[in-house]
Parts: structure tokens; C-alpha cells; sequence
């Protein structure tokens, strides 16, 4: 897969080892029903000297590299992850997406399911793909370390069953993400420590390159090869810590098939907007004749609805191989370049994520609870919170910039939320009274209220096992509205409204979608407006829902769902491993 370029970075070092044990103890049990096998990977977290922008600098890494590795399993496998950490941070990893089901001491975040794992320490994470195929990624889930640890995490579909699209001649991974020349964990301590904005990142990048637009760049491109008259399937996978990106290829349509490894019904556009946390895979047909003498720029660029933001181009070359006839190379390659819209089109975002359909077929259906046992209204956006003690601020009236759903503000505990609900020790960790409603009722979408400070709490939502539950979230005008990507751990929601303004609960769920919603993990709550989800709360544990963009989550705008366990036996969360490292 991919170009030789590209390879070389994500090279699977990993060994593939395919455990017979299963067949040799239970054969009538592996071969009735499980294909699926395990998959082992090991995963070294190791600082690497790596050059961009002309400065080198050292950087967190899986195995050195960067991106991190590839996971590649099919649907029905189980993944073993052996990660073992060697640099002086504590660390995490989260397999973003995966649903998780009843795994979760496998998921990953800091202090929600686990505690990290620190310098010296090792935690094997193991669980198995369950109804999911398509692109996933994985990422570090604590402080601001997925600035450099992530990578591809690539489901096929099971062993002889089709892609529901023609099959493509080649399967490409297109990672984006953000690039600072400076240590991103001073970047955000600094944030903290002044109460203000972080700093923006200095470029973004395809595959770990920055490509041609900006200065001392031009040699780390990513070049996509590519044979005239054939399909290619690109896994667009945005890791970028703080920005959605506007994707497109000059002169070459996509087809969007599948979004957060759920497939979509096909449709095409010369423009994706990819927020972080958001996968799709796209299909691209190339030119039927050979270009020989042009090259067509990929670029990615910010959309955002606020003018601080790095609002740089990232690009890579789309180039179709010489014909082996001409060996005359051509000197001067015309260049095409794609064009993006504008970068605060807000009606693009909204219509494009409206086009997103789930398949609905018998082998696809869509599952989307058509009744809801719980209904929740959440403000989402930003308010201001009081500096804590010894602390000076820099915001407003010794204040510091915060976020908050319905104006709390998720303080981070300091042992895992899981642990604390497996062994009933919530006590003093955590409490059940996180709100259905936001506390006060205002024009959300008008003029700010006077007072924006925002509450502070380790709060939580208590579900019992399969509750279906909706959540219309709402963005907020509070120092700006701004589109959040909320991501939802251990679930794929279906996205059964969007809208702008305010959300009016007579009218609009009237025009909801029960038949072929999107199914997804991450979705944009429109800047300036409101998205209604819908899920089943069908996997015992406890599951952080945050905006995607770092910045955010790091000022608060994060909440956790317990999920009780059900009565029966598969319907309880399974004890932890015994390696799950301690607080
Ligand atoms: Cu991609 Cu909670 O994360």
C-alpha cells in the first residue's frame, strides 16, 4: 500500500503472529463460528531526532517512527498491543473509534480507564474488532502527546467478503496532522500556566511531511504515485491536535465511501472537510491517459470560524508514473492546484456533513434507536474560569480561558474513573450528578450572557445498561462560537439532526432522520449551531466524550458516561488485566 515514500515511514515492523492455540484447544469452537485472528504488535515509545521546517528536534515515537506504525486487522481480530514506555513522560494510547465492546481497560484515555503508563513501565492492551471496517487511527490520549504518537489503524473486511464498492486497484493512507517546531508539552504547560490561548502550530502536514508551501519543505513531500485508469482508496485520517481541514486533489474528483469505518452510501465531491478525530476513506479515479508533463498539488488547509489559528497549507503530489516509453524526462512539470473553500465556509461544513448517508441495506442496517429512554441538551463552547490559588492569569480580570459542557468544566481526577466504578470506589473521584440541562437558559447562539464563568467538576452521566440516549449538543456564542468535533468513546452515535441557531425542541425533532443517519464517533457541532445524536448504551464502563480539538479538551470541554453493567454474563464489564498500570 502506498507509495514507497510513504512505506518506508510506516513500514509494519510489527510481527504478525497468528495464534493457532485457539484451534489447537477448542477446534469445533474456531472453526463454527471466529474466524477472526490475533494479531500481535509491539509498540516501543522512544524519543527520535526528527527534521522539519529545517530544525530538528526530538519528538515522542512508537518505534522511531513517525508516523507511528500501522495496525492493519480485519474485522473479527483480535489486536494485541504491547506498548512499553522508555521516555521520561507518562504515557497513554487510544485506538480511536474501535467500540471497545466490553474492553474497556483497553481504551486508553489518561485517568478515565487507565492510569498511565510510566517511564520503565509496560501495559498490553487487547481487544478484539467487532461490526466495524474501514479506517481507524490510534493516537497517545494524554496531555498534548499525539502531537507526534499516532498512525493508521487499517480494518479490513472479513477474509472473502467484498468492499461494498469496486475493489481498488491500491489502498493509500493520507495521515494529517500538525507540526511544531516547538516541544508541544511546553506549548500547552505554558497555556496553563498563563490562563491564555496556546501558541499555533508552525505548519501541517501529509504523512508526517510538510510539503512544498512552506519555507525549507520542499523535499519532505508526500507523492502519491499513481497509474492512469485505475481506482485508488485513500484513508483520510486527521490526527491534527486543534484544526478541521478542507481536503482536495486538483483536478480529480472523490467519492466518499465510508466515514469513522461505518460505510456511507457513495457521493461525490471535489472537497472533504475532516475534522480531527474524523476518518473517511475516499476513492479516486486517476486520468485515463498518462500525464506525463503535469502534477496535480493534494492540499490541506484549516477551516475555522476564529482568525488565531495556524492557517497555513499543507500539500503533497499527486503524480502519474512516466510510461516507460518516454525516457526523455520532461524538464517542467505544470502544476495544478486544487481549490479550497473559503476558510470560514460554514455552509460547506454543514452541507457536506449532510450528504453523509448510512448504507441501509440487509447487511447493513441501520440500527438507530427509534425510541429514547434519556434525552440530554448540552451547551457546548468556552467561558472563563477563576485562576486558581498562587496562580497568576493573564485573562480577563485575572481570569483563565476555559470550556465547558452545560457549564462544567471537567476537572481531570488524578485516579482512573474506570477503577473508581469497577471497585465501587467512587468516592472522592467522581460524582453522578453531571447535568441533563444547561443550568441557565439563554440566547446561545446571540448575544453572550454577562457573567461567562464557567463551574468546575469531576462529573459524570450514570447510564443503565442499554439505555437509548440522545444528546442535541449546542454551540455556544460564548467568546466565539466555533465548530467542536465531539467524539464519543466507546460508541458510534447516528447524527439524526443538525442545525443552525438555536435548537427548538418542538420543531426540529420533527426533522430528524430515523432511517439512514450517518453512524459515527466524531461529528462537528456546527459553529453557531446545534447537531442531535442518538446511541444505545449497549458497552459496559465508563466513556469520555470530548471536543477533538485539544486546545478545548485541555480547558475542559470533556464529560464521562458510565455505563452499568447488565445482568447478564456478557453484559458486564470483564476485571481488569493485571498489568493495568497504577495511579
Ligand atoms: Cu481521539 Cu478521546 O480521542
Amino acid at each position: 500500500m502506498g507509495s514507497s515514500h510513504y512505506t518506508s515511514f510506516a513500514s509494519i515492523t510489527a510481527t504478525l503472529i497468528f495464534t493457532l492455540s485457539l484451534m489447537c484447544f477448542l477446534p469445533e469452537l474456531a472453526v463454527a463460528k471466529h474466524k477472526g485472528i490475533t494479531r500481535h504488535y509491539k509498540f516501543n515509545i522512544k524519543m527520535q531526532n526528527v527534521t522539519r521546517l529545517c530544525q530538528t528536534k526530538s519528538i515522542v515515537t512508537v518505534n522511531g517512527q513517525f508516523p507511528g506504525p500501522r495496525i492493519i486487522a480485519r474485522e473479527g481480530d483480535r489486536v494485541v498491543i504491547k506498548v512499553v514506555n522508555h521516555v521520561s513522560h507518562n504515557v497513554t494510547l487510544h485506538w480511536h473509534g474501535v467500540r471497545q465492546l466490553r474492553s474497556g481497560w483497553a481504551d486508553g484515555p489518561a485517568y478515565v480507564t487507565q492510569c498511565p503508563i510510566q517511564t520503565g513501565q509496560s501495559y498490553v492492551y487487547n481487544f478484539t474488532i467487532i461490526g466495524q471496517r474501514g479506517t481507524l487511527f490510534w493516537h497517545a490520549h494524554i496531555s498534548w502527546l499525539r502531537a507526534t504518537l499516532y498512525g493508521p489503524i487499517v480494518i479490513l473486511p472479513k477474509k472473502n467478503v467484498p468492499y461494498p464498492f469496486s475493489k481498488p486497484y491500491k489502498e493509500v493512507p493520507i495521515v494529517f496532522g500538525e507540526w511544531w517546531n516547538a516541544d508541544t508539552e511546553a506549548v500547552i504547560n505554558q497555556a496553563t500556566q498563563t490562563g491564555l490561548a496556546p501558541n499555533l502550530s508552525d505548519a501541517y502536514t501529509i504523512n508526517g511531511l510538510t510539503g512544498p508551501l512552506y519555507n525549507c519543505s520542499s523535499k519532505d513531500t508526500f507523492k502519491l504515485k499513481v497509474k492512469p485508469g485505475k481506482t485508488y482508496l485513500l484513508r483520510l485520517i486527521n490526527a491534527a491536535l486543534n484544526d478541521e481541514l478542507f481536503f482536495s486533489i486538483a483536478n480529480h474528483t472523490l467519492t466518499v465511501v465510508e466515514a469513522d469505518a461505518i460505510y456511507v452510501k457513495p457521493f461525490k465531491t471535489d472537497t472533504v472537510l475532516i475534522t480531527p478525530g474524523q476518518t473517511t476513506n475516499v476513492l479516486v479515479n486517476t486520468k485515463h491517459h498518462h500525464f506525463p508533463t503535469a502534477n496535480f498539488l493534494m492540499a490541506a488547509r484549516p477551516y475555522a470560524t476564529i482568525t488565531a489559528i495556524d492557517n497555513s497549507t499543507t500539500a503533497g503530489i499527486l503524480e502519474y508514473e512516466q510510461p516507460l516509453t518516454s525516457k526523455n524526462k520532461i524538464k517542467k512539470l505544470l502544476l495544478f492546484k486544487p481549490t479550497l473553500p473559503i476558510i470560514n465556509d460554514t455552509t460547506f461544513t454543514a452541507n457536506f456533513a449532510k450528504k453523509h448517508r448510512s448504507l441501509a441495506t440487509t447487511q447493513f442496517p441501520v440500527k438507530v434507536p427509534q425510541k429514547v429512554d434519556k434525552k440530554f441538551f448540552f451547551t457546548v463552547g468556552l467561558g472563563l474560569s477563576p485562576c486558581s490559588k498562587n496562580q497568576q492569569c493573564q485573562g480577563p480580570n485575572n481570569t483563565r480561558l476555559a470550556a465547558a459542557i452545560n457549564n462544567v468544566s471537567f476537572v481531570q481526577p488524578t485516579t482512573a474513573l474506570l477503577q473508581a466504578h469497577f471497585f465501587n470506589q467512587s468516592q472522592g473521584v467522581y460524582t453522578t450528578d453531571f447535568p441533563t440541562n444547561p443550568p441557565s437558559l439563554f440566547n446561545y447562539t446571540g448575544t453572550p450572557p454577562t457573567n461567562i464563568m464557567v463551574t468546575s467538576g469531576t462529573k459524570v452521566v450514570a447510564l443503565p445498561f442499554n439505555t437509548t440516549v440522545e444528546v442535541v449538543m449546542q454551540d455556544t456564542s460564548i467568546l466565539g462560537a466555533e465548530s467542536h468535533p465531539l467524539h464519543l468513546h466507546g460508541f458510534n452515535f447516528f447524527v439524526v439532526g443538525l442545525g443552525f441557531g438555536n435548537f427548538d425542541p418542538k420543531k426540529d425533532p420533527s426533522k430528524f432522520n430515523l432511517v439512514d443517519p450517518m453512524e459515527r464517533n466524531t461529528v462537528g457541532v456546527p459553529s453557531g449551531g446545534w447537531v442531535a445524536i442518538r446511541f444505545l448504551a449497549d458497552n459496559p464502563g465508563v466513556w469520555f466524550m470530548h471536543c477533538h480539538l485539544e486546545v478545548h479538551t485541555s480547558w475542559g470541554l470533556k464529560m464521562a458516561w458510565v455505563v452499568m453493567d447488565g445482568k447478564l454474563p456478557r453484559q458486564k464489564l470483564p476485571p481488569p488485566p493485571s498489568d493495568l498500570p497504577k495511579c
